[in-house]
């Protein structure tokens, strides 16, 4: 009997960081029937991952409102599960991180008798309210689920003072490191020809610092985001010698208050989101990131390029450690002291652009299903 496995996940990180498990999974057919399962919490940036991975999901969801709310969404994750989850009968059921569709296809997946694995298992920021509502999502998912795949020591230790059984932990690094290494071989594949990076090429100005940035967290709705807005408008209009390149996330409440105070500022560039691909060479081209991002935090280090991280809180303290990470809130004279410092001090910015890697060497994956082949 093969071993049945249902990977579910719903917005662009998830999908990300879930593909290169569900390619590691697909390769072993003899030992495992794996179906993928999408909420499609997001839509355009979740398809835009799946074209790129080439993942046909089995399921489809097709949850995704217009600024939709978190009661419904929950809800309609859990009950639009049960039909999927009683046809499909998967022996485990694998969630990622900490989004809505994690914390809910846990407990769907709890109900229907499934072993429960999370992967990128034990972030924690012990605050309830930062990120909200990512840190009670993740708690919860910890709590049901039966294995938990930890990125670092760090998130192990998390889970063991949680009083998880150390056996059902499995430290593995972050797919993440994963999924960067399978888009790097596929972009430099012969045949590989990305029309998204050529016409992004037009709009980088070579002869500028790229400061690339991204935002999106709920806490900064409102107040955090106009404060944001407030400190690129200042540090384009004082560095002429840079350019501010923002793929602006989808969310209403992120597209208004940006495109309303940043539109028509010549070294600023407002982007639709890019495709994954499109947005790791651009990372790659970039001097700084100015971010409230979970996974550019972990993208970052590993390709060397300094972080200020616009939260007040990080589940992923090992990169502060390192120093290429700094958490610089979403005040904005915070904001532009620290970014200033980076484009005017070379010394400064060097010893941040060492090239660091605290979550793994890339086979988080292939250590995840050796782990469910000997369970
Ligand atoms: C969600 C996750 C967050 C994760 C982030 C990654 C929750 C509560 N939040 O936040 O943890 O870090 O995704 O980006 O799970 N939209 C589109 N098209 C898309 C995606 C979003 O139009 O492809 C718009 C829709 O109007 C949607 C809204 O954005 O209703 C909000 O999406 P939602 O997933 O609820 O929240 P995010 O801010 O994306
Ligand atoms: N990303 C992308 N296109 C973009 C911006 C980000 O593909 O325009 C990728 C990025 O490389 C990272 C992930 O999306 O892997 C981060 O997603 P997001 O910031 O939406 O969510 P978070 O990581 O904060 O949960």
């Amino acid at each position: 009997m093969k071993i049945k496995n249902l990977i579910i996940f719903g917005t662009r990180p998830e999908a990300i960081k879930m593909a290169p498990l569900v390619k590691e999974f697909l390769k072993d057919t003899q030992k495992f029937e794996t179906k993928v399962c999408i909420t499609a919490q997001h839509r355009e940036m979740l398809d835009q991952v799946l074209e790129f991975f080439e993942i046909t999901p089995d399921f489809d969801m097709d949850l995704m409102k217009p600024n939709q709310n978190l009661y419904s969404l929950t809800a309609d994750i859990i009950t639009g599960l049960k039909p999927i989850l009683e046809e499909f009968k998967p022996d485990y059921v694998y969630v990622h991180g900490d989004t809505t569709t994690t914390m809910a296809s846990s407990i769907a997946a709890f109900y229907s008798g499934a072993k429960v694995c999370h992967v990128e298992a034990g972030l924690r920021t012990f605050n309830k309210r930062s990120p909200f509502p990512e840190e009670v999502n993740r708690s919860v998912a910890g709590s049901i689920c039966d294995f938990h795949f930890a990125p670092t020591k760090v998130s192990e230790k998390n889970l063991l003072n949680e009083n998880i059984d150390k056996k059902s932990i499995l430290i593995t690094g972050n797919t993440v490191i994963d999924a960067l290494h399978f888009s790097s071989d596929k972009v430099n594949s012969s045949d590989y020809s990305d029309s998204e990076t050529e016409k992004l090429r037009e709009i980088v100005d070579f002869n500028k610092r790229i400061i690339l940035v991204t935002g999106h967290r709920r806490e900064n709705h409102g107040d955090g985001f106009i404060n944001i807005c407030s400190a690129l408008k200042d540090l384009a209009n004082k560095n002429d010698d840079v350019q501010i390149i923002y793929p602006v996330h989808l969310n209403p409440n992120v597209q208004k208050p940006v495109y309303e105070l940043l539109n028509n500022i010549d070294n600023i560039k407002l982007i639709d989101p890019l495709s994954y691909p499109a947005f790791v060479w651009l990372m790659s081209q970039s001097y700084l990131i100015i971010t409230d991002s979970g996974g550019v935090q972990e993208e970052a280090p590993s390709l060397g390029k300094p972080v200020l991280v616009m939260r007040d809180t990080t589940e992923r303290p090992e990169a502060v450690d390192a120093g290429t990470v700094i958490l610089v809130g979403t005040q904005k004279d915070k904001i532009i002291t620290e970014a200033q410092k980076l484009i005017d001090d070379s010394t400064i910015y060097n010893v941040m652009s060492e090239l660091h890697n605290p979550y793994g060497d890339g086979n988080a994956c292939e250590k995840i299903v050796q782990f469910i082949k000997e369970v």
